[in-house]
């Protein structure tokens, strides 16, 4: 019987010191999965996808979400003209300064430009959100497991709480997030922008695209990366091969002897 007890406190207690909650918590619920173009050896980011889920970033979540390590000409990397980057930075007013009477001043963004945080500092972003903090998306799509099918899963994983569940004022209900409770309300859903190359936007093709653009966000050497592996593997290749007719002849030789 105490080694039952023992055995029973223990399979509820490990679980709890590992994974930091309670063994009985709500199960965490499996991200949906999708084939995604730019995963896998040959993966490739798609530009005119990449554009569009920079408009739904620009035009949705941009008045939330900052996104550090992108600056606008690094958009020059998924299709647009160095024009383009120009008129896309200059949309946006940067906080520059201090002149030489010592005071901040405003001006239109510069390619050389960071996109800009939405909230000039973390109190006033929390402030805005109920308390909780949109984090920087930059690296969003790496920092959590499985990222890519997780943030898709997140943007469409909005619903009624089901019955008994208590959802706490201004919280929203959603299947994927840890918990099931979320300080960021639905942001997408058919129509919620107008692609301005023509693709229908539905739901679903806008949770798409945002998130290939984030994961181009978190890593957009991606393609070269996928190059060099396919390189190195070549080589390895090209090398064993080479290294087993060396040692053929060798042999031949040897045995001659
Ligand atoms: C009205 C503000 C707002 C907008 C707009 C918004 N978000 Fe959020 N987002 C938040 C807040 C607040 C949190 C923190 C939620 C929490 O911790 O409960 C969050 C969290 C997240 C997270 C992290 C979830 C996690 O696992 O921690 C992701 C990913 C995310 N948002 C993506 C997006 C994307 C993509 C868009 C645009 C399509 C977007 N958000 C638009 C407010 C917003």
């Amino acid at each position: 019987m105490r080694k039952f007890l023992l055995a029973a406190a223990a399979a509820f207690i490990l679980p709890t010191l590992v994974s930091g909650a309670p063994a009985f918590a709500a199960e965490e619920v499996k991200p949906m999965h999708r084939e995604w173009n730019f995963n896998g050896l040959l993966g490739k980011f798609d530009k005119q996808q990449l554009q569009r889920g920079f408009q739904v970033y620009k035009e949705v979540c941009a008045s939330c979400h900052s996104l550090n390590f992108i600056s606008f000409r690094n958009l020059e990397s998924i299709g647009y003209s160095e024009d383009q980057v120009k008129v896309i930075a200059a949309e946006y007013q940067i906080t520059d300064g201090p002149d030489e009477n010592g005071d901040m001043f405003q001006r239109p963004g510069r390619p050389s430009d960071h996109i800009p945080h939405p909230f000039a500092n973390d109190q006033l972003a929390r402030a805005s959100n109920g308390g909780a903090l949109p984090p920087d998306l930059s690296l969003m799509t790496k920092a959590r497991e499985d990222g890519p099918n997780y943030v898709y899963s997140l943007m469409l994983g909005y619903k009624d709480a089901p019955n008994g569940f208590e959802l706490n004022p201004g919280m929203s209900y959603n299947e994927f997030f840890p918990g099931h409770q979320i300080a960021m309300p639905q942001q997408i859903t058919d129509d919620r922008v107008t692609y301005a190359d023509g693709t229908k936007a539905s739901a679903d093709q806008i949770a798409q695209d945002v998130v290939a653009f984030l994961h181009w966000a978190a890593e957009p050497k991606l393609e070269v990366r996928h190059a060099t592996g396919i390189r190195v593997m070549l080589f390895a290749f090209l090398f064993t091969v080479l290294a087993y007719f060396y040692k053929r002849r060798l042999w031949a030789r040897l045995e001659k002897h």
